[in-house]
């Protein structure tokens, strides 16, 4: 047998036993008779123990020559270390191997940094050699945890009666919203393939085609801007189902939820999980992904403040905006007010143009106060509950979403400050009925918030070409600490509907089957009911094992410039290989 045990699995059960382990050398440390090597692999590390008087020359020389990062094998007699010795921070440090037989397997040069969990290591150096970095503790835990997440959701949906099925990689552009990832194709010159955005369109067909309750792991690709919880390669757990509505996903998928955190975490989930409609959660929490691990509930002060002596709050309101503030409990003194210039700075990076506050210290200090009478302070107070010893903080803005956009972010920065984000605990809930379209200024027409696919509720289809903005979806999101976790509609399977969405969305007939024909032509054979939602696996995995950056449960993720450093992806071809592809580059001179 090449090896019998892992390092890390070793107890004092083994005690007695003849083992062989294999893995790398951790550390080295030689005390002249003695020598000890820690030796490491994904399951942890174990210390191998050497005598010169017990061991042959070979083996002790072998031992007293090894460096950090060495493949080695050990064969030996577990054995108790005794009890001045036992490192308690270690799972096997009741033991040691007494070894008998040592080879090494292959020498390593000295790595750019030291194999150890909780690295400090710049970033760029460790996706250099990432091959290094899923080396270390930490990175490997990660990466083993996200697998036996993955498996108990193929388990979960398995068991219920889901198909996986895989979805093609090389096909026409998703409708997803973000810009697609091209690959050009050889036999097609001047022809594209697109990497899907999702297997939305695909896994809507295997509904038509009969396949009830399909599922995958799915990867997609969006070629959009890099932050913490977003990468141009991703994981989706996706699935769709038929003859349902969007009642019937949601409480599947909370179901999934329960399940996961039960056989993970060891936590019990209260079902049904909490529907939030869109609307209620802008005005109360300032976001469609509310954070709910605390309350500090936003308010809406626009009928309070109408006819305020301050022309800020008054004009906005007047003038069909909105004003809206927050209570910070005992805030008044952690905000002083060069913080309070920071958080207005913050607020319009969110388009604010400013952000109002009182400081209901021993003596208050107020931005806005002056301004009114002492019955409309006393009502503004009165209204967001504030007392001695609160922050009050407002946003006034000629456009509803950016007051509550703006104060939301305001929200979710000063919990983070105040300490509020228990990584412990986890809210969830289900925000509903988003709204249909959004108003795209750049585009200067509507798009579809979720996919041109999703239902409108009933009650608002007579508004579907006439008024748009007051059309509302069968779209849900569920939401986990104030993150997307993943997102779902009931979809259109009436082409009349259909075709008015299109009208809506100013996508004439001929781009509809341009870009997504096959798809309507398919609606003409029998469509089903169906519904379906997509989980970002990177996401729910960074969730649960309270990771900052998804990329850190990504065994190769891309940097902030979406290279993949390791590979130094993406690269140049040769000039044949552009040829073959009937491609000519038309860089820039700095490019
Ligand atoms: P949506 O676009 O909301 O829906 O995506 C579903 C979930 O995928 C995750 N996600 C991402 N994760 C990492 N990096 C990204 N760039 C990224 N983009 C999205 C999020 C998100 O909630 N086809 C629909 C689903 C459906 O309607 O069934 C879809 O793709 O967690």
């Amino acid at each position: 047998m090449y090896r019998t045990d892992y390092c890390g699995t070793l107890t004092k059960n083994d005690i007695g036993r003849t083992v062989r382990v294999c893995g790398w050398v951790q550390k080295q440390r030689d005390l002249g008779a003695l020598i000890f090597v820690d030796l490491r692999d994904r399951t942890g590390i174990v210390q191998l123990a050497f005598d010169v008087n017990a061991n042959s020359k070979e083996v002790f020389d072998l031992a007293f020559g090894v460096r950090s990062e060495t493949v080695v094998a050990a064969t030996g007699v577990v054995r108790s270390r005794g009890e001045g010795a036992i490192n308690h921070d270690r799972a096997t440090g009741e033991i040691e191997i007494e070894v008998k037989d040592f080879e090494v397997l292959s020498t390593a040069e000295t790595p750019p940094f030291e194999i150890v969990e909780n690295s400090d290591v710049r970033e760029e150096l460790r996706f250099r050699y990432r091959y290094l970095d899923l080396r270390r503790p930490d990175i490997q835990r990660n990466i083993i945890e996200r697998h036996k997440i993955v498996k108990l959701a193929r388990d979960f949906f398995s068991d219920n009666g889901f198909l996986e099925i895989e979805t093609p990689i090389l096909i026409k552009s998703t409708p997803e919203g973000a810009r697609d990832y091209l690959v050009p194709s050889r036999v097609h010159p001047g022809h594209f393939y697109a990497l899907p955005q999702s297997p939305q369109i695909y896994k809507q067909i295997l509904m038509l085609s009969g396949y009830d309750r399909y599922m995958q792991v799915a990867k997609c690709f969006r070629d959009e801007d890099l932050r913490a919880d977003r990468q141009p390669e991703f994981t989706q757990l996706d699935l769709e189902m038929s003859f349902v509505t969007q009642d019937d996903v949601m409480d599947i998928n909370e179901r999934f939820l329960a399940f996961l955190f039960d056989k993970y975490l060891g936590q019990k989930l209260e079902l049904p999980l909490l529907r939030l409609p869109y609307e209620e959660a802008m005005a109360r929490f300032g976001s469609d992904k509310p954070d709910m691990r605390y309350e500090m509930e936003l308010c809406d002060l626009s009928e309070t403040v109408r006819d305020c002596g301050f022309s800020v709050f008054s004009s906005t309101v007047q003038g069909g905006g909105a004003v809206y503030g927050m209570c910070v409990k005992g805030g008044a003194e952690t905000y002083s007010r060069k913080e309070i210039d920071r958080l207005t700075e913050f607020a319009k990076t969110y388009k604010a143009r400013g952000l109002a506050y009182s400081r209901l210290t021993e003596e208050p200090t107020s931005s806005f106060a002056k301004f009114l009478t002492d019955a409309e302070y006393a009502a503004v107070l009165e209204k967001l509950g504030a007392e001695k010893g609160d922050l009050v903080l407002i946003v006034a803005d000629a456009k509803l979403r950016v007051a509550q956009t703006a104060l939301g972010a305001v929200r979710c920065h000063v919990a983070e400050k105040l300490g509020l984000c228990d990584p412990k605990k986890f809210a969830l809930l289900w925000v509903t009925d988003f709204p249909m379209f959004e108003y795209s200024e750049e585009e200067d027409r509507y798009i579809a918030m979720h996919h041109p696919f999703t239902a409108p509720r009933d009650e608002d289809l007579p508004y579907l070409t006439s008024d748009p903005a007051r059309v509302y979806a069968k779209a849900y999101d569920i939401v986990i600490n104030g993150n997307e976790a993943g997102g779902g509609s009931e979809r259109i399977h009436r082409r009349d509907v259909q075709a008015q969405v299109f009208s809506a969305l100013g996508i004439s007939d001929e781009e509809a089957n341009e870009k997504f024909g096959f798809l309507l032509e398919a609606f003409r054979y029998g469509a089903p009911p169906h519904a379906g939602l997509a989980f970002g696996v990177d996401r729910l995995v960074a969730l649960l094992l309270g990771l900052d950056a998804i990329r850190d449960c990504i065994a190769f993720p891309k940097m902030q410039n979406a290279m993949e450093l390791m590979s130094a992806a993406p690269g140049t071809v040769p000039q044949k290989a552009l040829d073959e592809l009937s491609i000519a580059l038309n860089l820039k001179a700095d490019e």
